[in-house]
């Protein structure tokens, strides 16, 4: 017998999440927990509208910044028109094809098949590997025709992934050539603005006019975004200002509600981690450090021991010195001689130094400009860290 005095729960997971799923990546929730993108919400429905009552969906080009609800929203819309189609006895179907998962034209038209497939519940073997992407397309034409769907959307996520058109492009001729009398249309979703421009100058004209724009979410919508998740936390655990402070924070860094949503899961599993009863402002600020701690970590995880001597050496000159931002290439020089010996390492040349600063410009670590000195001492160039040198410190360390 167990005595249950003495066992552990090593699984014990303390009493701050309710249902944590809510705030995790991949989770899509219903249109009512869609908040802050009626006008978007509303572009999509126009575009899907005709082909809830058995007329040709408009192909629309999607834009936004990563995190600004584009997936999300698209996805949700297309569900609703599938419940919106049947009550007017309307046969609408959609595909999601994830393009970063599927990069070729091959793999692309295969898993647009196989989602078909899939959602009419059809017993077609599409095969793996061996066929073309005509044939995935044919495939494709015969599901549709064999169960007499109407209207087919097909939604292209990350489309800029995609190596060539010509999915896209046989989509929008699939009725004129005569190949499926359904009519079909296709959302095509981006979160890269060149993407823009490389679309218009292959693709039809005809398709150019609708185009949506998703902005970064502001701080009233992350905060509704958020408001509406606190079910994932247990009752009276969270304090009243902490979505505020995520908000704020997110709107003002990115406006990316999955970031945002990151954030507070994160804070939540710190006050987790630490025992505590409630999730504080203090959990978001620590949440937000680390965060910040990992990305730099990862940026420098793969540089030299030198680079890391030289960034610790700005980041510690920034720290001392609180009434300077920027320090002189001798100066930084003269630090980073000591750092790296106090490792043991054989120091580089002042000039070869010099040129690792520049290169950290380049990459936006550190700003370098040239200041002018007095009369006659021309001028020299100076260092200033773009990070706060508390975080890249602590990276440093943790990547030492
Ligand atoms: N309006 C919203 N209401 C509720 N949750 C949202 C909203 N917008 C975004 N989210 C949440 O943020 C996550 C990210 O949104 P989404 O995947 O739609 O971004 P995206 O614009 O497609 O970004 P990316 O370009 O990186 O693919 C969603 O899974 C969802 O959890
Ligand atoms: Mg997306």
């Amino acid at each position: 017998m167990p005595d249950t005095e003495q066992t552990n729960n090593i699984f014990e997971t303390g009493g701050i999440f309710a249902n944590r799923e809510l705030l995790r990546v991949g989770h899509v929730p219903e249109l009512e927990r869609v908040v802050g993108r009626d006008d978007e919400v509303n572009s999509i429905g126009q575009a899907l509208g005709p082909a809830t009552i058995g007329g040709p969906p408009e192909t629309t080009i999607v834009y936004g910044k990563t995190g600004a609800g584009k997936s999300l929203v698209t996805r949700c819309v297309a569900r609703e028109a599938h419940t919106e189609a049947e009550t007017n006895d309307i046969t609408f179907q959609h595909a999601y094809v994830d393009c970063s998962d599927y990069q070729t034209e091959t793999k692309a038209s295969r898993e647009m098949a196989r989602q078909l497939a899939v959602n009419l519940d059809a017993d077609v073997d599409v095969p793996r590997v061996g066929i073309a992407a005509a044939d995935y397309r044919d495939i494709t034409w015969d599901l549709l025709d064999d169960f007499g769907v109407d209207s087919l959307v097909v939604i292209l996520d990350e489309i800029d992934k995609l190596d060539d058109d010509e999915l896209l492009r046989s989509l929008s001729r699939a009725r004129e050539s005569g190949k499926s009398k359904t009519h079909i249309g296709a959302i095509c979703i981006s979160n890269k603005i060149e993407y823009r421009e490389r679309l218009n100058e292959r693709i039809d004209s005809s398709l150019q006019d609708n185009e949506l724009v998703f902005d970064p979410y502001d701080a009233g919508q992350l905060r509704e975004i958020l408001d509406n998740r606190t079910d994932a936390f247990e009752d009276g655990v969270l304090e009243g200002d902490v979505i505020p402070k995520v908000a704020a924070l997110s709107a003002k860094e990115h406006g990316d509600a999955r970031k945002a949503i990151d954030t507070l899961y994160e804070a939540g599993r710190l006050a987790e981690k630490q025992g505590t009863e409630s999730v504080t402002v203090a959990h978001v600020d620590d949440a937000v450090k680390r965060a910040e701690v990992n990305r730099f970590e990862k940026l420098v995880s793969g540089t030299t021991p030198h680079v890391k001597y030289i960034l610790r050496a700005l980041a510690l000159l920034t720290t001392d010195n609180p009434a300077q931002a920027a320090f002189r290439t001798h100066r930084v020089y003269n630090l980073y001689v000591t750092l790296a010996q106090g490792e043991g390492a054989e120091p580089l040349s002042e000039d070869r130094v010099y040129r690792l600063l520049k290169e950290q410009s380049f990459l936006g670590v550190t700003e370098s400009n040239h200041t002018g000195g007095g009369q006659g001492e021309g001028s020299y160039l100076e260092h200033r860290l773009l990070r706060d040198p508390e975080i890249v410190v602590e990276a440093l360390d943790v990547s030492a």
